[in-house]
């Protein structure tokens, strides 16, 4: 038996801290540099349209439509892909709740559909059972950067008329049988906050290979001005209800230099992982998640399941911690979006409990997605970072095998 728990006094597997450089550098401060010295921040146009010009050949696709967040990426896709009052749109709640306040922006109703608790993803069986005649788009959510499957996606929308609009908020660079992620579905919505695996501090953007989608898309976010210089300072039209979602040149200089870095960033991150998989792979009870087949994830910390019984998976977390090991037991800062006090009481408002119209008729059974629940009590994510060193990796599997050794039978 290896050495004594550190719970109960022994010394730690992990006794430095993981390595967390910062994820900006020079790369970064001369492109801010370019964009200050353009003369021009405010988009769209300029730095702006060069990083969309990037972004579109990176994730091979034919428009990208920057904005400020992921949640703003979705709600922007939503409605340039037709999305309207009263419609549903099924997702997870094993997402962020960004994805459903997305829906809920444009007074559609959210219809929750169950993950398939191998993937850990939104399940295409469940989404069928839950397509109906208001059924107007799917939001397949690609968690942790592991790819839905997105060929029985693609045919059920094909089939039922539904669009498809990919949430890859945590999978940039993520590839399903050798395509970029977010250049499958009708429409897909990225985030740039500073958890994912590029970012310009806060951020997001459409992408989408239909011209019509790209140009709603681009108009939503943008009030509807039209800046081409085909309309002058007076008489625009204003076409319909929009909002300001622009991204500016110093988010779109962040980014190009991120941009640049994440070819490598999801090499490093697909290196863990498969160290993870090849080296944990015979811990007892300890279930990696199955990849669809042709999905080749962009990773996030990866979201193990401890399913045996004794001892606990919070007392075995317990021990990982005293180890010195970084290991969360959360998918999302909501756990089931079923659950949280805002779908289970439908409140739109803070001062009012009443309920808009739009969503009086649907009731939600908290209880409905149980894979989710399972997967919230069971998970054990493995830290899964690309400026994690070797050695922080051999300390982290060292811990494993110790603290299975002592208290798994
Ligand atoms: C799966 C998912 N969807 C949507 C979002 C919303 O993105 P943002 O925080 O940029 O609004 C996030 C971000 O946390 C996310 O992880």
């Amino acid at each position: 038996m290896s050495e004594q728990l550190a719970l109960h006094g022994g010394p730690k597997a992990k006794q430095t801290p993981y390595t967390l450089t910062n994820r900006y550098g020079e790369e970064e401060v001369v492109e801010l540099r370019r964009a200050l010295e353009s003369g021009k921040l405010m988009g769209p146009g300029g730095v702006v349209e060069e990083f969309e010009a990037e972004l579109a050949q990176a994730f091979e696709v034919k428009h990208v439509v920057t904005v400020t967040s992921g949640t703003a990426a979705l709600h922007t896709a939503l409605c340039a892909l037709g999305v309207a009052e009263g419609d549903e749109v099924i997702t997870t709640p094993m997402t962020d709740i960004g994805t459903v306040a997305a829906i809920l922006a444009l007074h559609a109703v959210p219809v929750f559909a169950d993950i398939d608790l191998e993937t850990r993803l939104i399940d295409p069986e469940a989404v069928r059972g839950k397509i109906g005649p208001r059924t107007r788009c799917v939001i397949t959510v690609h968690m942790s950067g592991m790819p839905c499957d997105m060929d029985t996606f693609m045919a059920l929308g094909a089939e039922t008329g539904v669009k498809i609009l990919e949430d890859c908020a945590q999978a940039h660079g993520g590839t399903y049988k050798g395509r970029k992620l977010g250049s499958i579905g009708d429409a897909a919505g990225f985030s740039m906050n500073e958890s994912k695996q590029m970012t310009t501090g806060d951020g997001g953007f459409v992408a989408t290979g239909d011209d019509d989608t790209a140009r709603i898309a681009s108009l939503f976010r943008d009030k509807t001005y039209i800046r081409d210089g085909s309309v002058g300072r007076s008489g625009q039209p204003i076409p319909f209800f929009a909002l300001n979602y622009r991204a500016n040149g110093l988010h779109a200089a962040v980014g190009r230099a991120q941009l640049a870095k994440l070819p490598a960033l999801v090499a490093r991150r697909r290196e863990i992982a498969a160290r993870y998989y090849n080296e944990l792979g015979d811990l007892k009870d300890l279930q990696l998640p199955r990849i669809v087949d042709g999905g080749d994830p962009s990773w996030w910390p990866l979201a193990a399941r401890y399913t045996g019984k004794a001892p606990s998976r919070d007392d075995l977390v317990e021990a990982l911690h005293a180890e010195g090991l970084s290991i969360s037991t959360g998918m999302s800062p909501a756990n089931n979006i079923l659950r949280t006090d805002m779908v289970r009481t439908k409140r739109y408002y803070p001062l009012t409990a009443e309920v808009p119209t739009f969503w009086r008729d649907i009731d939600y059974d908290p209880d409905s997605c149980p894979s989710v629940d399972e997967l919230q009590r069971t998970v054990i994510r493995l830290p899964l970072d690309e400026r994690y060193v070797d050695e922080d990796i051999d300390a982290t599997i060292a811990g494993m095998h110790k603290v299975w050794a002592h208290m798994t039978g």
